[in-house]
This record gives structure tokens, C-alpha cells and sequence, in this order.
């Protein structure tokens, strides 16, 4: 070949290359990490993106160059050279891309062996997923209970153990990177290693009815010190006994209920404002305490106009005491603001 076609396809592929290096690199495709995971989740997309920016190249450099080099003339209707093959040319293009796939197949299955492995004192946090809520419980600390966010501490493994009361959610957070299924009767693990300090969105990501879209929470990473004493405080406010307002948010309500006082605002069932609560129960002819406890325990007895049947679970009765219920119902129904 000659030298001037060597440096013409080289000059072409240097332009290629620099042209796709800048969309991956300008372009924020994946979040700003804030775990140790999606370091390495990171490292193995820049890992696997390099070789296919180099491929890319060089394919795109010897196109690019034939297509104009070997253009046939006008009124050119002679056959072109016999070829017959290039043993060696075939054996660099087989053995090549043999080595760069298996290079990023052990890349990513060590990746997922050490994201994988809890360390050896984990903290373990279990996430329950139900329509549309998560609520976060820690063994570790007395089995505190969580509903409003999931509070972690910055620098220690986490193996989180992913159950879901009724159908399949997917428990996500973009800047740590893991994501996992729950799938009911069965038990996923996840570890996380938080390495920023901040609030982080926590989703779900597999379609499970008509809240979905609003079944996220919060993660709020923060320093060891503040963990411990987020501990003693909550469990300082559960040791009272359930208080309404408590179990209205580890129960996960304000995922589909509006209340002012809760200060949630979503729309997947009625809101339960008092007074509209009452509303419902002079309509369903029964005394207020009543009416609200049975829709909590049995809530497709009565549906409001506008709402529809079936959508909340009918598992409140089984997983919440009989405690919790009666706190519940004076905090909805009772005389107390
Ligand atoms: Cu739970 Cu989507």
C-alpha cells in the first residue's frame, strides 16, 4: 500500500475518533457517582466505550477512504481484480475483537464479584416495596422502620435485602449505580457503598400499576456520626408507642394519598383530608372511625366515585398492628389537629 494511503486513512480516523470522543465525553450520559459500585459500573462503561471508539474509528477511516479511493469511473464496466481472500488480514480481524470482547467479559464479571461482596460487617437495611411505597427497616438498629427516606452512612457497605409485599418492583438509585428486581416471595440482596454526602432520588423502575410514576423516595447519605444519632432519635420516636403521623409515613400513604398535614400531595386515591372523610362516611352511612378503619383494613369495600377498585392493597390488616391501626384512624379521623 501506499504511504500516502496510510497517512489519508490515519487522518480520517484521528478525525473520526476526536469527533465521537467528544460526544462521550460532553454529553453526561451517567449520573455523578455516589457510591463505590457505580465507580466501577463507571469505569467499566469508559472501559468498553474506549475500545468501541478505537473500532469505530478505524472501521469508519478504511470506509471512508474506499468508498472515494475505489469509486468506479463513469462508463467503467470492467470486472474488478480476482481476490481471493487474506489469510492474514483474517486472522488479525478475527483474533483482535476475540481479545477486546473477552478483555471487557472478565472486566465486567470481576466488577460484578466485588459489587457483589458486602464486606464483612455490612450494615443491613431491608427495603420493602409495595404499591407504590418503599419502606426502609433496619435489623441491625432494633428493627427501626422508616417510611419517609432511606438514611445511610457515608463509607460503610450496605447490603440491602429487597422484599415486595405484592407485585414486582425494581428498587433503583441512578447515582449508585445497582438496581435490582423484587420479586414477591422471594429475597434479593444489593450492597451499596455510599461515598457522597447528599439526598438521591430512589426509583422504580418496573412498571407495578397505576402509581408507579410516583413510587420514589430518597436516599440521604450521611456522615457515620449523624447516622447514630438519626438512629436514636427515631428510634426515640418510636419508642412512644406508633404514633398516627409515624405510621401514615412508614406505611407509605402519602405515596398515593394527599394530606396537608403529612404534607403529601398524590393523586393515585382520594385525598384524606378530614373533611373530606367525613363527606365519604355520611355517603357510606357510617360513623367516621369506623368508615376510615375499614377502608384502611378493607378498601375495596367502598370506593369513592372517580377512583378505582382494586389499586390499594388489601394487606394493611395483616401488616400493621392492631395498634398502629387504632393510631392511624385517630390521626385521620380523630378530633386532635
Ligand atoms: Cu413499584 Cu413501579
Amino acid at each position: 500500500m501506499r504511504r500516502g494511503a496510510i497517512v489519508r486513512m490515519v487522518a480520517i480516523g484521528v478525525v473520526v475518533g476526536v469527533a465521537v470522543t467528544l460526544v462521550a465525553v460532553l454529553i453526561p450520559w451517567l449520573p455523578d457517582s455516589a457510591s463505590k459500585e457505580m465507580d466501577r459500573i463507571t469505569f467499566t462503561y469508559w472501559f468498553a466505550t474506549v475500545i468501541c471508539i478505537a473500532i469505530f474509528a478505524l472501521v469508519a477511516a478504511v470506509i471512508l477512504y474506499s468508498v472515494r479511493t475505489f469509486k468506479v469511473q463513469p462508463g467503467d464496466e470492467s470486472d474488478g481484480p480476482p481476490i481471493h481472500g487474506h489469510t492474514g488480514l483474517e486472522i488479525v480481524w478475527t483474533v483482535i475483537p476475540a481479545v477486546l470482547v473477552v478483555a471487557i467479559g472478565v472486566v465486567s464479571a470481576v466488577v460484578l464479584a466485588q459489587n457483589g461482596d458486602a464486606g464483612t460487617n455490612p450494615l443491613q437495611v431491608r427495603i420493602v416495596g409495595q404499591q407504590f411505597a418503599w419502606r426502609f427497616e433496619y435489623p441491625d438498629e432494633d428493627d427501626l422502620r422508616s417510611g419517609r427516606e432511606l438514611v445511610l452512612p457515608l463509607g460503610r457497605n450496605v447490603e440491602l435485602e429487597l422484599v415486595s409485599v405484592d407485585v414486582i418492583h425494581s428498587f433503583w438509585v441512578p447515582e449508585m449505580g445497582q438496581k435490582q428486581d423484587l420479586v414477591p416471595g422471594t429475597l434479593q440482596r444489593l450492597v451499596i457503598t455510599p461515598t457522597r454526602l447528599g439526598s438521591f432520588p430512589i426509583i422504580c423502575t418496573e412498571l407495578c400499576g397505576l402509581g408507579h410514576s410516583t413510587m420514589r423516595s430518597l436516599v440521604r447519605v450521611v456522615r457515620p456520626a449523624e447516622f447514630d444519632r438519626w438512629v436514636e432519635e427515631t428510634r426515640a420516636g418510636a419508642a412512644g408507642g406508633d404514633s398516627g403521623e409515624g405510621v401514615f409515613a412508614s406505611a407509605g400513604c402519602g405515596g398515593c394519598h394527599a394530606l396537608e398535614k403529612a404534607g403529601t400531595n398524590a393523586q393515585i386515591g382520594p385525598p384524606l383530608e378530614r373533611a373530606e372523610l367525613e363527606r365519604a362516611a355520611e355517603e357510606a352511612g357510617q360513623p367516621l372511625e369506623q368508615f376510615v378503619e375499614e377502608s384502611i383494613v378493607d378498601p375495596n369495600k367502598v370506593i369513592r366515585s372517580n377512583y378505582r377498585r382494586g389499586v390499594m392493597p388489601e394487606t394493611y390488616g395483616d401488616t400493621l398492628s392492631q395498634e398502629q391501626i387504632d393510631a392511624l384512624v385517630a390521626y385521620l379521623a380523630g378530633a386532635e389537629e
